[in-house]
């Protein structure tokens, strides 16, 4: 049956997945959404590393955060597709003739494949010295702290939503050491009511404070992110 699905007004066919021996349930269920799944078709076509790419377009296009010039850390950056479109974004390589060069450093527990523009580091954000680490790498001030950071899900949606929370919070903090006045902090959160710590002092550390959840972040994941603009040093 042809549905219309991608937003781009082409005619995509529905994919179903059958149950194969030895593939789980929830393998079959992840498999048949990917395949449905506009953003991941557009992802393809668009040469995105993955679909998240569409979450910090959408939320860059929202906040213009991601400046030419501007000096990014991106947290938990792989496959890479933020590094894609923060380096076009903040003109990494120099192509915005005119424009102020950016740069930007990517920090992840997976090996990530070079991408031309940005200097990755595989390093666990949680483990000690690791925010020192990075703050040498970036030998200075940061205009944007952008954090996808997220813990392989534990099953148990409770103990889910307090790793991303204690992940959050870690970005957070190091957001606070290294970013310029009226710089940008964004991070991933889980909606669970945990959070309300963490969003009090953004509020009393940026001018303003946003909970977003872009079209891009399936309506079906209790994914939503925090915007975080104005940082009051
Ligand atoms: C949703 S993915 C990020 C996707 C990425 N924004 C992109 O566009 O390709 C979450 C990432 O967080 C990373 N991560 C989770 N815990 C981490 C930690 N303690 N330190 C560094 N990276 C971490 C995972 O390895 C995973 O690659």
């Amino acid at each position: 049956m042809a549905k219309n699905t991608s937003g781009r007004g082409q005619r995509d066919l529905k994919v179903k997945v059958k149950t194969a021996r030895g593939r789980k349930l929830s393998s079959t269920r992840w498999l048949q959404r990917q395949l449905n799944d506009p953003y991941v078709k557009r992802a393809q076509a668009d040469g995105y590393r993955g679909r998240a790419a569409y979450k910090i377009l959408e939320l860059d296009d929202k906040y213009r955060f991601l400046v030419p010039g501007a000096r990014v850390v991106d947290l938990g950056c792989a496959p890479g597709g933020w590094l894609q479109v923060a380096i076009k974004r903040i003109n990494a390589l120099g192509e915005k003739q005119g424009k102020a060069q950016g740069r930007i450093i990517g920090v992840d527990l997976q090996e990530v494949e070079p991408v031309p523009g940005a200097e990755i580091h595989q390093l666990d954000f949680m483990s000690d010295g690791a925010d020192d680490l990075v703050k040498g790498w970036l030998g200075g001030k940061a205009d944007v702290v952008m954090s996808d950071m997220a813990a392989a899900s534990s099953g148990h949606k409770q103990t889910d939503h307090l790793r991303i929370i204690s992940l959050c919070e870690a970005a957070a903090y190091f957001a606070f050491d290294v970013l310029e006045e009226g710089g940008t902090f964004v991070a991933k959160v889980l909606a669970g009511g945990a959070e309300g710590d963490l969003q009090k002092i953004l509020k009393q550390k940026f001018s303003k404070v946003a909970n977003v959840k872009p079209p891009a972040s399936r309506s079906d994941s209790s994914e939503k992110f925090v915007v975080a603009t104005g940082y009051r040093g």
